[in-house]
C-alpha cells in the first residue's frame, strides 16, 4: 500500500498562517495525505512560534511541527516545548537544548518517523547534522522503516549532500529556510524523495516573506532596518506531497505544491 505525506514549507507570520488555515482543508480533501507536517519556525511574526500558533496548526489538520534556526525568536518557546509533543527542533542542536528533534506518529498502525536537522553553511555552528542523522535513524528504525527528515538549511550543496548521504535510509529529505521552491524534485537511485526547498507560505510579493521597502533600503544604504512580514494581500502557499512504499519506506513519487495567483488552486 502507498501512504500520502503532506509536507507544507515555513508558513511565515499571519500571511501564512492565513493560507494554511484557508488552504490546508482543501489540500486534505484533494490529496487525502495520511500525515501532514509543517514548518512553522517563521509562524509568528515571522520569526518563531507561540504556544496558540501551535496548537492552531495541530486544530487545522498537521500532526508535526517541524522549527529551525528561528527556534528560540519567541521567548515563551522555553515555557512550552517540553510540553509541545508534536513540535521538533533541529536534532543537532547541542546537548541540553530544550525539545527534541525527533518524534513518531501514527495512522492505523503504520508508524513514522519525523526528524528535523539544520544546516552548518551560513548558519549557526552547532552540531554534525550527517553524524546526528545516522544515530537517530538507527533510532527509528527499530520502530518504522518511514523516516521523513526536514533539513532547515541554507546552502543547497549541504542539502543535496545530506540527502544523497541518507539516500535509502529515510523516505524523504526535505528542505526548508531559503522560502524559494526549487524544481528539482526527484527520487534518489535508492528511493529517498528529495527537493532542495520546498519554499514557504506567506507574502507572495515580499522579499523572501519580509516587506521589500526594508529589503531594498537595506541592500541600497546599508543601514539598520526593521524586517517585518509583508501585509500586503498576494499570498501563496508551497508544499510537497510525497507517495511512500508502507512497507520498505521508499519514496515512489514527490509532487510540488505550488498555490499562488500565477498558479491557482483547483480542487
Ligand atoms: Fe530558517
Amino acid at each position: 500500500m502507498t501512504m500520502k505525506i503532506l509536507f507544507i514549507g515555513d508558513v511565515v507570520g499571519s500571511p501564512g498562517r492565513d493560507q494554511l488555515q484557508h488552504y490546508l482543508p482543501k489540500l486534505k480533501q484533494k490529496y487525502q495525505p495520511q500525515f501532514t507536517i509543517v514548518n512553522g519556525e517563521n509562524a509568528a511574526s515571522g520569526k518563531g512560534i507561540t504556544e496558540k500558533i501551535y496548537k492552531q496548526f495541530l486544530e487545522w489538520g498537521a500532526q508535526v511541527i517541524t522549527m529551525g534556526n528561528h527556534t528560540w525568536n519567541k521567548k515563551e518557546i522555553f515555557e512550552f516545548i517540553d510540553d509541545a509533543k508534536y513540535m521538533i527542533r533541529p536534532a543537532n542542536f547541542p546537548e541540553g537544548t530544550p525539545g527534541k528533534g525527533i518524534q513518531y506518529i501514527n495512522w492505523n498502525n503504520i508508524v513514522i518517523a519525523v526528524i528535523n536537522l539544520q544546516g552548518r553553511t551560513f548558519l549557526d555552528p552547532i552540531d554534525d547534522p550527517f553524524r546526528k542523522a545516522d544515530e537517530l535513524i538507527d533510532e527509528a528504525r527499530k520502530k518504522t522503516n518511514i523516516i521523513f527528515v526536514d533539513f532547515h538549511a541554507e546552502a543547497t550543496s549541504e542539502k543535496q549532500a545530506l540527502a544523497w548521504y541518507l539516500d535509502g535510509r529515510v523516505s524523504a529529505v526535505v528542505g526548508t529556510h531559503t522560502h524559494t521552491q526549487t524544481a528539482d524534485e526527484r527520487i534518489l537511485d535508492n528511493g529517498t524523495a528529495y527537493i532542495t526547498d520546498v519554499g514557504m507560505t506567506g507574502p507572495y510579493n515580499g522579499i523572501l516573506g519580509t516587506e521589500r521597502e526594508a529589503v531594498l533600503k537595506k541592500f541600497l544604504t546599508n543601514l539598520p532596518v526593521r524586517f517585518e512580514v509583508t501585509k500586503e494581500g498576494k499570498d501563496q502557499l508551497n508544499g510537497v506531497l510525497i507517495n511512500i512504499d508502507e512497507k520498505t519506506g521508499k519514496a515512489k513519487d514527490i509532487k510540488r505544491i505550488l498555490i499562488n495567483d500565477d498558479h491557482p488552486f483547483f480542487s
